[in-house]
């Protein structure tokens, strides 16, 4: 039976049988025990599938894994250890020296810093669009050598909407998958894959976690893409693996399973960034409340967005539910139910201000995170982002005066009080 979309944030993944754990046992075990040399030789020729390391999988994070999957509709999922691990894996796990990203400009600082620093180190090169380029531009932007498309669908800390469609048709059209990382919609608000993505990535540290408690990331493959009708940009996956006696990938597991397999039993095994089983179980704590917490967030954010577009204080609030804001349509289109919490604001007497308002509040604390439960804000200008004076960070797009603040799940009437009375004392 297909549970709805709630039922599923609270079971799936893990069906107990009869007298078994109700809740999701923690494997705490870093290997596991076979009877013979000859059932243990099965797992590492891919032969049959079970447990023999954690460094490659666990009972524990495979449930999580597989609920993650079941909300995001895709067909075959893993956890990694980080967000930032589950970007490089989805990259790396189809590029290698010599190949091309085509990616979105407006992502994560540390997802650009990976692509375009530590992933151009290896090799593998970039091109970066503006997400909202005309279809041409977006299309010029492939080589022959492109392996992939990369984009946020939210982007953090812009708030850009990504037009999931436009970039989907053109990496079809360019024979390579959509990589589209979920982090800050959720699948509660946005499911990528049915809009024509491919690939879906989480930093499960953010709204899927919620609580600030365990930091992790997590892979999910929609199972769509057909490998084998482009077997000569993706040898990895088409070719075979002579570390596992000569395997194909796409060929022995499918379109269903050919891409968590592949990065499951050569990057896990070769680069082990594997979550710990204690904090999937932590992760799997806040997905079973991810349908009942997001709607308070995006109602929390909606609230203190508008209350803050028309203080007199404030230059401008970036919040793309709100009508003023320019991916009000694709919002519209894409977020039906609302994005996140996050909201960004630029106040009017620029960092002297900023500082000021963000000793005042009492409930939001300064962070460098979030997705939390509780409210939290930053000013990049004099944190993430201090190296830069006031006319590098105009030029970059971040006025000096700019606040990020992550809206949890307190009442929204105290947020807004909080935030009344420290604007008050600015
Ligand atoms: C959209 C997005 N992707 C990836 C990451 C990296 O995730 P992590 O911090 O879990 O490595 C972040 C972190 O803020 C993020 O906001």
């Amino acid at each position: 039976m297909d549970y709805s979309f709630n039922t599923k944030c609270v079971q799936a993944g893990y069906t107990p049988g009869n007298g078994e754990p109700r809740q999701i046992p923690i494997i705490q075990s870093t290997t596991f025990k076979y009877d013979t040399s000859e059932d243990m030789g099965k797992l590492f020729d891919l032969e049959a599938e079970g447990y023999f390391y954690s460094r490659l999988q666990n009972p524990t994070n495979d449930y999580v894994a597989a609920k993650i999957t079941a909300l995001e509709g895709g067909a075959a999922g893993m956890l990694t250890s980080s967000g930032q691990a589950a970007n490089f894996f989805a990259l790396f796990n189809i590029c290698e020296a010599g190949s091309h990203i085509v990616a979105s400009s407006s992502i994560y600082g540390g997802t650009y810093n990976l692509i375009s620093v530590t992933m151009k180190k290896m090799g593998v090169d970039v091109t970066f669009v503006d997400p909202d380029c005309a279809e041409e531009e977006l299309n010029a932007a492939f080589q022959e050598n492109t392996k992939a498309v990369f984009g946020e669908s939210i982007a953090n800390p812009a708030l850009t909407v990504l037009d999931i469609e436009k970039f989907a048709k053109a990496a079809h059209a360019h024979g390579v998958p959509l990589i589209v990382d979920n982090t800050f919609p959720t699948p509660v608000n946005l499911r990528p894959i049915e809009w024509g993505a491919d690939i879906v990535t989480h930093s499960t540290t953010k709204y899927m976690d919620g609580h600030g408690a365990a930091l992790g990331g997590a892979i999910i493959d929609g199972g769509k893409f057909d490998w084998m009708a482009h077997k000569d940009k993706f040898p990895g996956l088409c070719t075979p693996d002579e570390s596992y006696h000569g395997i194909t990938y796409a060929e022995k597991f499918g379109k269903e399973g050919a891409f968590i397999t592949k990065c499951t039993s050569q990057l896990m095994r070769d680069l082990g960034c594997m979550q710990s089983p204690q904090s999937a179980f932590i992760l799997n704590l806040g997905l079973e409340s991810l349908h009942v917490r997001m709607p308070r967030h995006v109602e929390n954010g909606q609230a203190v967005a508008e209350f803050l577009e028309q203080h007199e204080k404030v230059a401008f609030v970036n919040y793309p539910t709100l009508p003023s804001n320019p991916y009000y349509g694709l919002a519209q289109k894409y977020l039906p139910k609302g994005g996140c919490g996050v909201v960004s604001f630029e106040l009017k007497g620029g960092r002297e201000a900023a500082e000021k308002f963000m000793k005042n509040l009492k409930l939001a604390a300064i962070e460098t995170h979030v997705a939390d439960a509780r409210t939290c804000c930053l000013n990049p200008a004099s944190s993430t982002h201090r190296q830069m004076n006031d006319e590098q960070l105009a030029a970059a797009g971040i006025p000096a005066g700019l606040i990020r603040i992550s809206c949890g799940l307190e009442d929204k009437a105290d947020l807004i009080a909080d935030i009344a009375q420290a604007l008050d004392a600015i």
